[in-house]
């Protein structure tokens, strides 16, 4: 049922042919407590990813998010083992849409066709859907990038070409040097939830829409602080790590401040019998049309069972309206 109502509202990732799900799961966690970025989340062992994977995909999600970044190649080893799992089984749901990024810290554009092989190795020799930019610190410029970004494309090691943490001058950048190949810049993968809106404000949003550019939503849900689980049992924050609770805003102030916001999430939540969880993600792909598409990340099969559920029903425009509204409150 939930796989059914998923598959109608198929959107397309900016102007590519590729048709996604309004949400994607998101692969940080399988970082094995891995590599710089990989200790952040607990270390997952191979069963919960292939259920959280599982889940995911049996659900409705026809897409996934990794990085290189993400444990060194782990997350990608691990998704692709799942992946060959699935399809030993016979799963139909084995071969979903696939994104990564080439981390730009401290390399040149050249390091984008020397590495791409490892990835594409990482992923069982799967094809890469989406291939991005993790962010824009490097030590080449924005036109290098996409020459070689347009080099693989041309190569056909890659379909597409995104961006992550761009800001709206450089993305515009970015997909003004792609259409000197003839193609488009199709994302630009950013922090965006009701409880961060720096893109509403600083005119990336606004440029994505103009150019056809998705936004990809990255922690779409505060990193669990949208679920309302730490409003409802605070002594959760205390199992968190420090660098989290300053990343998400678990510290007192801010949870206060946050706290109208998620009754306004209870409140719609009783009412269409789901979650506040589900609400926020619901909110997420449906108030800017289908220019947002979102990857929560998920630790446990429980979270990818729910999250998947935010894409079987649909907010009335005048509750987006009010939620967009608690939100900016909760801002201030
Ligand atoms: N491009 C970038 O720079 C960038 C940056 C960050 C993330 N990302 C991508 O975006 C994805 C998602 O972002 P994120 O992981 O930072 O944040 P998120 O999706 O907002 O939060 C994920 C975390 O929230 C909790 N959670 C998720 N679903 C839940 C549910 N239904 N009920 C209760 N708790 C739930 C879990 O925390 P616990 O594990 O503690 O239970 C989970 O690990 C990542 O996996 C990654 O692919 C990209």
């Amino acid at each position: 049922m939930e796989s059914e109502l998923a598959k109608a509202s198929l959107r397309p990732l900016g102007r590519s042919s590729l048709s996604v799900s309004p949400l994607g799961l998101g692969c940080w966690q399988f970082s094995r407590g891995k590599g710089i970025v990989g200790g952040y989340w607990s270390n997952l062992d191979e069963s919960d990813i292939l259920e959280i994977v599982r889940v995911s995909l049996e659900g409705g999600m026809n897409w996934v998010d990794t990085a290189e970044i993400y444990g060194g190649g782990k997350s990608e080893e691990a998704l692709a083992h799942v992946l060959d799992q699935l399809k030993k089984e016979g799963s139909p749901h084995a071969a979903p849409v696939i994104a990564t990024k080439w981390w730009p810290l401290l390399r040149t554009a050249s390091s984008i066709t020397a590495t791409i092989d490892e990835r594409i190795r990482c992923l069982g020799g799967r094809e890469i859907d989406l291939y991005q930019i993790h962010q824009p610190f490097s030590l080449s410029s924005i036109a290098s990038e996409m020459k070689a970004m347009a080099g693989l494309v041309k190569a056909g090691k890659i379909r597409y070409v995104g961006v992550s943490n761009y800001s709206a001058k450089q993305m515009t950048e970015a997909h003004r040097l792609l259409q000197q190949y003839g193609l488009h810049l199709v994302s630009n993968q950013v922090k965006y939830n009701l409880l961060d809106r720096k893109i509403d404000r600083n005119g990336t949003m606004a440029a994505a829409k103009e150019l056809g550019i998705s936004i990809i939503a990255y922690s779409p849900l505060q990193q669990g602080i949208l679920t309302g689980r730490f409003h409802k049992d605070p002594a959760q924050i205390g199992a968190v790590s420090r660098v989290r609770r300053m990343q998400s805003g678990l510290d007192e102030k801010s949870m206060a401040r946050s706290k109208p916001l998620i009754d306004s999430l209870t409140v719609l939540a009783d009412k269409y019998t789901v979650t506040p969880g589900q609400i926020a993600l619901n909110w997420l792909i449906h108030y800017n049309g289908d220019t947002v598409v979102a990857i929560p990340g998920a630790s446990k099969a429980r979270h990818a069972r729910e999250n998947i559920g935010a894409m079987s029903f649909r907010l009335t425009q005048d509750e987006l309206e009010h939620l967009n509204g608690a939100s900016w409150s909760a801002l201030k």
